[in-house]
């Protein structure tokens, strides 16, 4: 693979939860795909149409409500990208309805919080652990991450030296693990033995916060 191509990366806070919607692009081929959307589906969709770029898939780090309730609205505007999910995290997915209920939101305040979901449409391929995933000359490497919940998965760009890991590793911290589906010592050993043997030099991208790095996690994250 060529050094010189170069992706696109840019970063749209959704959700009260403050969750970190991306588009990525191959700068080159403008084959773009839009890793998790808590919502602001026309936002993301501007930007796609103004920097020409020609979304292939909505590609989904884990099935968290932040990460996945825009994703509706984002395939009504886009009905031809795929919807990409681990088959470990369908259960999740289509039960979105419900999800603010098991994070503890009474049902009467879910209109005015803005977590009323409809059923999200079909997903239409299954992450598979440790494919690779190309975006024009990008080319993700998909790993299987579980422990924040059965079927998260993080996308791992080689060449360019960048990760992109949802909620499984935060700048000081990790995901949780208290969700249905969440398990401390499986996130433990997707950190450990996946994510941080990327290498020190790999820039991490977080679901939630700023930006980190591979090797300043390993010196200092307390986890
Ligand atoms: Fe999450």
């Amino acid at each position: 693979m060529n050094q010189l191509q170069k992706m696109i990366i840019e970063t749209f806070i959704t959700t009260p939860f403050q969750q970190n919607t991306r588009v990525l692009a191959c700068e080159e081929t403008r084959k773009a795909v839009c890793v998790d959307i808590g919502d602001s589906a026309q936002i993301i969709s501007n930007f796609i149409t103004e920097n020409n770029l020609d979304l292939q898939a909505i590609a989904l780090t884990h099935a968290h409500l932040d990460h996945i309730g825009g994703v509706s609205d984002l395939h009504k505007l886009f009905p031809l990208a795929e919807i990409i999910l681990h088959a470990d995290d369908e259960d999740l997915y289509y039960g979105l309805p419900e999800q603010p209920l098991f994070m503890g939101i009474p049902r009467e305040q879910l209109k005015a919080l803005g977590l009323e979901y409809e059923v999200p449409p079909k997903v239409t391929r299954n992450w598979q652990d440790n494919e690779t995933y190309a975006v024009g000359k990008l080319e993700f490497k998909i790993l299987h991450c579980p422990g924040h919940t059965p079927g998260h998965v993080v996308l791992a760009e080689e060449t360019i030296r960048k990760v992109f890991v949802g909620d499984c590793l935060f700048a000081g911290s990790i995901g949780r693990t208290d969700l249905p589906g969440g398990n401390f010592e499986q996130l433990m050993s997707s950190i450990n033995d996946k994510i941080l043997l990327l290498g020190d030099d790999f820039t991490v991208y977080t679901g939630h916060g700023d930006e980190t790095n591979i090797g300043r996690e390993k010196a200092t994250n307390p986890f």
